[in-house]
């Protein structure tokens, strides 16, 4: 796992983000998916607010997806898997690059067809804490036409990543800002973020 961090980080320097397959293990991408779909369907998936004092950024036009967080003390299997690599990332970073990192954060992100997230940053005025963000995908098959891209807008233009399920998505919260284009099929993500506070 220690190679699937350093590349991670070897990236997210040179490039500014990072995008890796394989991440999580198809078998756990399953289980993954299967709880949100259950969380789904007891009323557990709910909108989203938006950086708690910013009222530009309303929420009706600015994102339409539903959310609902992870326990970082959950004792779900493919939760427990999940969690423990993420806290691994968080681990390995406080080791090789002395980030100071205490906790992350992490939910479960549905978009409906239609749905969207404007390009915003992670890293809100009333949250300074977010200091690494890191998206998974659950979703089958991803096609182009499915939709549902993730743009990040770096210094060399707008990247485009499919929501791919396996692979993670890894960037620093204050600089990079990003978007998720209208999906067209139902779209699972896994939202993240490391905090140091
Ligand atoms: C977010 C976000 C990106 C994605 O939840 O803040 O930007 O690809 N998600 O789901
Ligand atoms: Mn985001």
């Amino acid at each position: 796992m220690n190679e699937k961090f350093e590349f991670l980080i070897v990236q997210l320097i040179e490039k500014g983000y990072a995008v890796l397959d394989d991440f999580i293990p198809e078998k756990v991408v399953k289980s993954l998916a299967e709880n949100l779909h259950k969380r789904f369907s007891v009323g557990e998936m709910k909108e989203a607010g938006i950086g708690r004092s910013n009222d530009f950024q309303k929420k009706e036009n600015y994102r339409s997806d539903v959310i609902s967080w992870l326990d970082n003390d959950t004792d779900q299997e493919a939760e427990r898997i999940f969690l423990d690599l993420i806290d691994g990332l968080m681990q390995y970073l406080n080791r090789t690059c002395y980030t100071s990192l205490k906790t992350y954060e992490i939910h479960y992100a549905m978009y409906k067809p239609g749905t969207f997230y404007k390009r915003h940053l992670d890293q809100f005025q009333s949250d300074s804490g977010r200091q690494f963000s890191v998206v998974s995908y659950l979703n089958d098959d991803w096609q182009p036409e499915d939709g549902g891209e993730l743009v990040l807008y770096t210094n060399e233009g707008e990247i485009t990543v499919l929501p791919k399920g396996g692979r993670i998505v890894f960037f620093k919260s204050d600089v990079l800002e990003h978007e998720v284009k209208t999906a067209h099929r139902e779209r699972l993500s896994l939202t993240g973020w490391l905090k140091n506070g």
